[in-house]
């Protein structure tokens, strides 16, 4: 089955009388009549469930459904996006080691690095992922790679191909962030990724209305990530394992509309009064755009980001006029939304640290919305009209 249809469909089998939409099970704790029954279930040597930290109809359901999409062998549903990176990084690599990741992380995964993993000894080599070159010397001799499938805020697009394979042949797992792309523009396993992960309350869950996280791989280290998260107890709950699922049924119809949309938007912006500089990865002069062409499958999404004159302010004054945009400090929702990384994804970073990323004061990341986009174009250019 193609990527849409898998979206629709995976992660459940109907027979007859089986509901169409999945019920949702709440239950902490299934009862048995049978010891060894129990036993052989606990053991995972049986179907079933007996305890909710440990498993759940809905979570089965949505880790199947999305290892399905991203052509892995199985898949751990966690209490958040951040949950989830936690569980593979440490399943990966379960004693201190050498890192290496992008320096343009999301924020919440550079503070993740920096305030838990380096204090507990790993040592951490945060280096531009573009530069293929100082790539292949620091992969030698590292215990793990992590990278983001489009960089937060400025959509730039690594080699995840030639990354892989570097990392392959030096026998280092490499773990990819796929929330911006979702399943449905790239698949980073198929690529030589040992594991990926999302934060489902973006574009999978897709609503802005659940917080959640998946990571899928191989079925041993799935296993080894599953026994810590149900150990540390970050395991998914009933409610939001059955939205994410609901949300991911209609992933490839919202792709599409967020890519023709972020496209759109991206280039009238470079028009409008006050912005310096878009950043899209689909954009011709986009230092990630043959990269882009051949790694995204068909589109990038509805992340794009731009520079405006005149810093915070020009920033506070274009937010007071929107009449349809909001600023919200998430991405991937049906709803256009800006944030401002300055205080949002990016302010546990210095204010040098964020110039040598490119993010300024005038940066304002964009997630494009699945609304008409003609009306989105609207309202951003009325709102930086003179
Ligand atoms: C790229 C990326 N990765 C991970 C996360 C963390 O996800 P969550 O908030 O679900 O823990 C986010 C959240 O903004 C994100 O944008």
């Amino acid at each position: 089955m193609k990527p849409a249809s898998r979206a629709v469909h995976s992660g459940r089998e109907l027979e007859a009388r089986t509901p169409l939409a999945p019920d949702i099970s709440p239950a902490a704790v299934h009862v048995y009549t049978d010891l060894d029954d129990y036993d052989a279930v606990a053991r995972g040597e049986r179907p079933g469930h007996f305890y909710g930290r440990n498993s759940n109809a809905n979570r089965d359901m949505l880790e199947r459904a999305v290892a399905d999409l991203e052509g892995a062998e199985a898949g751990v549903a966690t209490a958040s996006g951040m949950a989830a990176l936690h569980a593979a990084i440490l399943a990966l690599a379960p004693r201190p080691a050498t890192i290496v990741a992008s320096r343009e992380l999301y924020g919440g995964t550079l503070a993740l690095l920096r305030q838990d993993f380096e204090p507990a000894g790993y040592e951490v080599n945060f280096l531009d992922l573009l530069d293929l070159d100082g790539l292949r010397r620091a992969v030698d001799g590292a215990g793990l790679v992590l990278a983001e499938t489009i960089t937060n805020p400025l959509c730039r697009v690594p080699d995840l191909e030639a990354l892989a394979s570097m990392a392959r042949s030096r026998g280092v797992p490499l773990i990819v962030d796929n929330t911006f792309a979702s399943p449905i523009l790239c698949r980073p396993i198929g690529l030589g990724a040992a594991v990926v992960m999302h934060s489902a309350t973006k574009y999978i869950g897709g609503h802005s209305d659940l917080v959640a996280g998946v990571i899928v791989g191989s079925a041993s280290v799935m296993t080894a990530a599953r026994t810590r998260s149900v150990r540390t107890g970050t395991t998914l709950g009933p409610f939001d394992a059955w939205l994410a699922l609901r949300g991911l049924r209609t992933l490839d119809v919202r792709m599409r509309r967020h890519s023709d949309n972020g496209l759109a938007l991206a280039r009238a912006m470079r028009t409008m009064p006050g912005v310096t500089r878009v950043h899209h990865p689909l954009l011709e002069d986009s230092p990630s755009f043959p990269v882009a062409r051949r790694l995204l499958l068909w589109g990038a999404g509805g992340m794009m980001s731009f520079d405006l004159e005149g810093g915070r302010a020009a920033v506070q004054r274009m937010m007071t006029r929107f009449r349809l945009v909001s600023f919200a400090a998430s991405l991937g929702g049906v709803e256009t939304t800006i944030s401002y990384p300055e205080i949002t994804s990016h302010r546990s970073l210095s204010a040098e640290e964020r110039s040598v990323l490119g993010v300024g004061p005038g940066t304002v990341r964009v997630s494009v919305g699945i609304e008409d986009a003609d009306d989105i174009i609207a309202d951003f250019s009325q709102a930086l009209a003179g």
